[in-house]
């Protein structure tokens, strides 16, 4: 009898791993190799560089070819460790850049609120756009005059 029901147990448990096995298997495709990682921490995992990847394309408002090319041998996918696209190398600089600011700056910071401190991100300057705007709207501002503000209205 023990020895029945230990024999049960056993094979339920063979049989719920294989099927977790099966299911992760259909779930998500095997992590692919990093080839050509220059600007990011060599201890990213092919997953963690793939996340990153997702949050560019959203914060600069582009698709994966707007960095990566498409070679002749990749068509008509692109080869997402060949370095053709000269984006992909203004996107390395930005990496480090990014990094930098947060090192050398962000973390000397001064922090007057309760709240975290901030973490610069591409998404901090970028906001969806691949060309980030230095243009100020001042519509609702006076506008610049070089002689000063205009003299107040003559009283009675
Ligand atoms: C803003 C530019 C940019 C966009 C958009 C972008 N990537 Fe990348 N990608 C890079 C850079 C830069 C690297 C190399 C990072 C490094 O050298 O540390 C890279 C590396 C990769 C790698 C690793 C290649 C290797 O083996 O060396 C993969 C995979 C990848 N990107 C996939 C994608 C996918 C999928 C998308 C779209 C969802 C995407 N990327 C969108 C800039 C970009
Ligand atoms: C401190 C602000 C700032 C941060 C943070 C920042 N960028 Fe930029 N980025 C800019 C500016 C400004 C430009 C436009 C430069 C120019 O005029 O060519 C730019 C340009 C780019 C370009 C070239 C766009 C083009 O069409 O030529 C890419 C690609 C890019 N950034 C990717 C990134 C990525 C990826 C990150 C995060 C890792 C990032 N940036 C973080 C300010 C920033």
């Amino acid at each position: 009898m023990q020895i029945k029901r230990t024999l049960i147990i056993t094979s339920l448990v063979a049989i719920v791993a294989l099927a977790s096995q099966s299911f992760s298997y259909v779930a998500q495709k095997p992590p692919g190799v990093l080839k050509n990682i220059k600007a990011f921490p060599a201890s990213m995992t092919y997953r963690e560089v793939d996340h990153q990847m997702d949050i560019f394309k959203v914060s600069l408002g582009v698709k994966c070819n707007y960095c990566h090319a498409q070679t002749k041998e990749s068509a008509p996918k692109l080869d997402m460790a060949n370095d053709d696209n000269p984006k992909k190398d203004i996107a390395r600089d930005m990496i480090r850049m990014t990094r930098d600011l947060n090192e050398k700056y962000m973390a000397k910071l001064s922090h007057t609120d309760p709240e975290p401190l901030q973490v610069v991100t591409c998404n901090t300057c970028h906001r969806g756009a691949a060309k980030p705007s230095d243009k100020v709207v001042m519509e609702e501002h006076r506008p610049f005059s070089p002689q000063g503000p205009p003299p107040p209205p003559p009283t009675k």
